[in-house]
């Protein structure tokens, strides 16, 4: 097969999320084995630079990948598995036979802040923009999420800004292949904040494929799937109508779920750390003495997201994250908010790049 082009350069940005309602255990090809349901970040992404050249079709392909500017052969087994797998989403790769990936991200890669959401998110939109340019179409986003599933299961979430349901719910509403963006949602939630507190920016001990994976068999797999449908449900119909306080307690009740099933599986983990539990108190104390509605949640990893609104960002910011700044990593506080979702900046084509 000819393409329109033979080589070209694009340049994609893609933000993390954070799931309110967790994704926690996989069936088949990277399909989820609950529905999830997450806000999208601003302040927290990966900038990638995806670099091709066709050659002839069965072509063998070499991939290099540069992270930070330096070539890092670490995470390079993770996308060459990556690229296999999107070959049938996106048949130009098996006319390519060169990629070069530059990646950067604006936080903490490997330390529980979803940064594989947003880097597959990247990469999977640069995919797509190299794909529906040599077809002379427009970009599928639907596709864009199938492939960025493939990755990452939770990167399908960082297309779209706001907040994405990915699975299955009940059969009505929501697909196991890829993200959703919900449409209606009361204004609120769009100002919602997420402030990340470091306590910890080292690499995890168990990584989230290990995790997943640790949930077959998992002796509460059945109540873990019916109590995340139950919350999704709870937690969609607060979106929309503004509950606060009770989405609030979702969120909390997922975050500790996701975290009973990591010391609660065989073998068990924990991913915690004292800091975690020490903010938490801070984070309940300060909700429960103020009757400020501010929350947490923890991504599979030790460092708190505070979740608050923006009516309530004087006393949240100047009272109570004084109190727990000290308990992060040199001070470290990533403050982030409802994000726009994933956008391709540059788009070059040619015979040259
Ligand atoms: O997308 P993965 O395979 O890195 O898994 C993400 C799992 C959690 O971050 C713990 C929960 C979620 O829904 O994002």
């Amino acid at each position: 097969m000819s393409w329109k082009h033979n080589r070209g350069r694009v340049k994609t940005k893609a933000p993390s999320n954070i799931a309110w309602i967790k994704y926690w255990g996989k069936k088949g090809l990277q399909l989820p084995i609950n529905p999830s349901l997450s806000m999208t970040l601003d302040k927290c992404h990966t900038v990638t630079e995806l670099g091709f050249e066709l050659g002839s079709m069965g072509d063998s392909l070499t991939c290099e990948f540069y992270f930070h500017g330096e070539k890092n052969e670490k995470f390079l087994p993770k996308i060459n598995t990556f690229i296999d797998r999107v070959r049938g989403i996106y048949p130009f790769l098996n006319s390519a036979n060169f990629l070069e990936i530059r990646s950067e991200n604006s936080f903490p890669h490997s330390s529980g802040i979803a940064s594989s959401a947003s880097a597959f998110c990247a990469l999977a939109l640069a995919l797509e923009e190299i794909q529906s340019k040599l077809d002379g179409e427009e970009r599928d986003l639907q596709r864009a999420g199938q492939a960025a599933r493939l990755g990452s299961g939770s990167a399908c979430r960082s297309l779209s800004g706001g907040f994405n349901l990915w699975g299955d719910l009940a059969g009505e509403l929501g697909s196991d292949e890829f993200a959703i963006e919900m449409e209606d949602v009361h204004p609120v939630f769009k100002s919602a904040k997420n402030a990340i507190f470091v306590v910890n920016s080292g690499e995890k001990s168990v990584g989230s494929t290990l995790g997943h994976s640790l949930m077959q068999g998992h002796p509460f797999a059945r109540a873990r799937i019916e109590q995340a449908n139950k919350n999704c449900v709870k937690a969609l119909s607060c979106l929309r109508d503004g509950d606060v306080w009770e989405l609030g307690k979702i969120v909390e009740n997922e975050a500790m779920s996701l975290h009973a099933l990591m010391m609660t599986s065989d073998p068990s983990f924990i991913l915690m750390a004292p800091e975690t539990l020490e903010l938490i108190e801070m984070i309940r104390t300060f909700r429960e003495s103020q009757n400020i509605p501010v929350f947490f949640t923890l991504d599979a990893g030790p460092n708190p997201h505070v979740l608050y609104f923006e009516k309530d960002k004087e006393p949240v910011e100047n009272i109570l994250f004084q109190t727990m700044i000290g308990r992060c990593e040199k001070g470290r506080v990533i403050m982030d908010e409802v994000g726009a979702g994933a956008k391709v900046l540059e788009s070059r084509f040619g015979d040259s790049y």
